[in-house]
């Protein structure tokens, strides 16, 4: 998998390199979390690595985006847009329904570029046009199916309520249909502590799963905060494990045995979690025996 990087601060080693090229990534969080100043950064380095990029607006209009974007001391975004290397498509308003099934569909028929980034903020207004569940789906499946065509989607979601715990029934649907889930979770009226940042889920990567404090710098936008990850990151090989594993090696078939030499090899401690080398090594031969 071909990853990109995602244009926050710090985030991308905790994604073991960025997202996956041509995925659906879903940025969920409350009011003030951080989503658009999130999307507009991953646009950013989309332009700035030289990739077309298209930012789909369903709350906010473009002279809003744009002074947010200016004010987070990205003034080269009126350049990208006269020169058509940034597309911005204002949907706030509009009948989603129509605008998917029809607009969208037009619009991504027509596109001629490849691998170009797609930032959609919030998707939330979509959940909202159709009550019924099934339809709910079917309208974001076709939705991120179009967008796919594109190139890489990001698109974020609006948590109500005030657990910021993701158990609200707004972000389900899309959560499963994605394949990597980030939770900005912002809790206002918490002391400096309240913005936390987690990986939900990343399909077909390795990622971080604990919990990384992050603060919006003015001019930055997200820093996201690696704290301790970095003493225990992927490419320190378990040498310790390994040699448990070549002690038991008789006890595993000659297949397997070399399967689980290769796999073991690639894994991390921060993998492992309070999983110990013992532990592990006892739980395959078990399997096996
Ligand atoms: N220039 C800036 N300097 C520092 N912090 C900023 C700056 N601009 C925005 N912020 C912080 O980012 C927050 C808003 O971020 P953003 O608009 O991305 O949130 P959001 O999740 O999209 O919110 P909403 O759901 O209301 O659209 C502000 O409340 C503020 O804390
Ligand atoms: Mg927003």
């Amino acid at each position: 998998m071909k990853k990109i990087k995602t244009g926050v601060f710090g985030l991308n080693p905790l994604l073991d390199g960025g997202i996956n090229e041509n995925s659906t990534t879903a940025v969920i969080g409350s009011s003030g979390a951080g989503k658009t100043t999130f999307a507009i950064q991953f646009i950013r380095k989309g332009l700035e690595s030289g990739q077309e990029c298209i930012f789909v607006s369903l709350d906010e209009n473009k002279e809003q985006i744009i002074r947010e974007a200016v004010e987070m001391g990205w003034e080269e975004i009126m350049d990208y847009l006269k020169e058509e290397t940034l597309v911005f498509i204002d949907a706030s308003g509009k009948d989603f329904s129509n605008f998917i099934r029809k607009e969208l569909h037009e619009f991504v028929a027509d596109w001629k570029g490849v691998g170009a980034r797609i930032a959609i903020d919030p998707l939330t207004p979509v959940i909202w046009a159709v009550e019924n569940n099934y339809e709910q789906r079917e309208l974001i499946t076709m939705l991120l199916k179009q967008t796919r065509k594109v190139g890489t989607v990001l698109c974020t979601l609006e948590e109500h309520g005030t657990e910021s715990d993701l158990s609200g029934k707004e972000t389900i649907i899309p959560m499963y249909l994605a394949d990597c889930v980030i939770h900005l979770r912002y809790k206002a009226m918490e002391g400096p502590k309240n913005r936390m940042l987690k990986i939900v889920k990343c399909r077909n990567s390795w990622h971080s799963e604990d919990f990384h404090q992050y603060r919006i710098i003015s001019g930055l936008g997200l820093v996201v905060q690696q704290g301790d990850f970095e003493k225990k990151t992927k490419k320190e090989a378990p040498a310790e494990l390994m040699k448990m594993l070549e002690k038991n090696a008789t006890l595993l078939p000659e297949g397997v045995y070399t399967k689980m030499h290769k796999t073991l090899k690639s894994l991390s401690d921060s993998e492992l979690g309070d999983i110990t080398h013992p532990e592990l090594i006892r739980y395959i031969v078990d399997e096996y025996s």
